[in-house]
């Protein structure tokens, strides 16, 4: 039996994702005031030994190279998966059957067959009070919660027009050696999904909208890669060193028009060649009472434009999404202290903690990414046949 007051965690993964949920998992206690105490108990690796090492650096109570036997055990309730997209369909099916409530990264799956299956299992466990979430962890960045408000009071009016980009750059020199992220058989997409999966979620999640249909573009710029050191063909983890070059097997950068339900126009772009832009998330707004604009690179700062002002003093106001009042800002530091990356994440704990304990459903919902997997499908349709696609409902 486990202690009602408590959430017994098990995470799975413990690389760039892992050090992110690991931080947010031993934070989130210390800094909200928690109806349930997150207990950090197995982290699972592939490697026994690897695992060990991770846990005992990240703050794991456990460690295990085994995600089933672990999903299998009484005493875990939660299971976070921090893995590679053609893992999260298999282990968050077997968590959801098992009982546990399952944290998944984006994108949610690889393919929409996937991420139907998963949404499926996760409508039956939520009649046994079972709770599924999908990792958008931008929608935690309190910038982007106040964006939504304002969205929400109306202060921007009717949407015109939605502008979103998620550039990066960490690939742009030809001789980056691959990883699982360039395998189509790992990642399902390339930037489409790892990035621009974020600013469908972002926009809509703003917007309060959704897509209804788009007309895409994808494109590899460089179609060949070396191997990193220790990888192989078919082993992107192991194995001797090697000059061998092998496939990039998804886009590079990713480009398309939407149509939003209210008629908003949409505008997205997500690439890994945008030299000297890191993790640049930019998404604007414009309504008809005014505009919002907000850049992951500023991210303490939302950018808001009332058009109802007079002409001689109107300009972009720029708000420091810093005060107590704005989204989850309360919990740390005084004004102008600003949050960083990590802080997402933390907010992510926190907020699936609290619905689990008030027997809510959590947001953004397996539901939720399962309609971005279908944009991101349209995208590849539409670029393929080079025709517009409407989104199913
Ligand atoms: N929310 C975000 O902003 C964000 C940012 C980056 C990545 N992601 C997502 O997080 C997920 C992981 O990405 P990452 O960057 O952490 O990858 P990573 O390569 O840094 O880490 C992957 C981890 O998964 C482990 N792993 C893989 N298969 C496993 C298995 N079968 N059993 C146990 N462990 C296994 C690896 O050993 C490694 O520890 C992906 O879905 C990615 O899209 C989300």
């Amino acid at each position: 039996m486990t202690d009602p007051s408590s959430l017994r965690v098990a995470m799975i993964g413990h690389a760039f994702m892992g050090n992110a949920h690991s931080q947010a998992w031993r934070t989130a206690p210390h800094f909200f005031d928690l109806p349930l105490r997150p207990e950090m108990a197995v982290l699972v690796g592939h490697d026994t030994d690897r695992a060990a090492q991770a846990a005992a650096r990240l703050g794991w109570a456990e460690s295990s190279a085994d995600w089933r036997e672990v999903i299998a055990r009484d005493d875990v309730d939660l299971v976070d998966i921090c893995t590679p997209g053609d893992t999260h369909a298999e282990i968050a099916v077997a968590a959801l059957r098992a009982g546990k409530h399952v944290l998944c990264e984006k994108p949610l799956a690889n393919t929409v067959a996937e991420a139907e299956e998963m949404t499926t299992a996760a409508e039956e466990a939520r009649a046994h009070g079972v709770r599924a979430m999908v990792g958008f962890t931008y929608r935690r960045v309190p910038a982007i919660g106040l964006a939504r408000a304002l969205v929400e009071d109306g202060r921007i009016g009717d949407v015109r027009h939605v502008r979103a980009q998620y550039l990066q750059d960490w690939i742009a020199d030809p001789e980056a050696p691959l990883s699982w992220r360039l395998d189509r058989s790992r990642a399902g997409s390339g930037a489409l999904g790892d990035i621009g999966a974020h600013i469908v979620d972002l926009t809509q999640y703003v917007t309060g909208d959704r897509i209804t249909e788009l007309a895409g573009r994808l494109e590899t710029f460089v179609k060949e890669r070396p191997y990193a050191a220790g990888d192989t063909a078919g082993s992107l983890g192991g194995g001797g060193t090697t000059t061998e070059r092998g496939p990039v097997t998804v886009d590079d950068a990713a480009s398309f028009l939407a149509t939003f339900s209210s008629g908003a126009m949409g505008v997205f772009e997500a690439t890994r060649f945008a030299t000297g832009r890191k993790n640049a998330i930019r998404i604007e707004v414009n309504g008809s009472l005014g505009s919002l604009a907000f850049d992951f690179e500023d991210m303490n700062v939302l950018q808001y434009f009332d058009a109802r002002e007079d002409a001689e003093h109107a300009g972009f106001r720029r708000i420091l999404a810093t005060e107590a009042g704005h989204p989850y800002v309360a919990a740390w530091w005084p004004p102008g202290h600003g949050l960083g990356y990590e802080h997402g994440f933390t907010h992510q704990v926190v907020d699936l903690v609290n619905a689990i304990a008030a027997g809510e459903d959590p947001v953004p919902s397996f539901a939720d990414g399962l309609q971005v997997q279908r944009v991101l499908a349209a995208v590849e349709t539409s670029s393929d046949t080079r025709t517009w696609q409407e989104i199913p409902r």
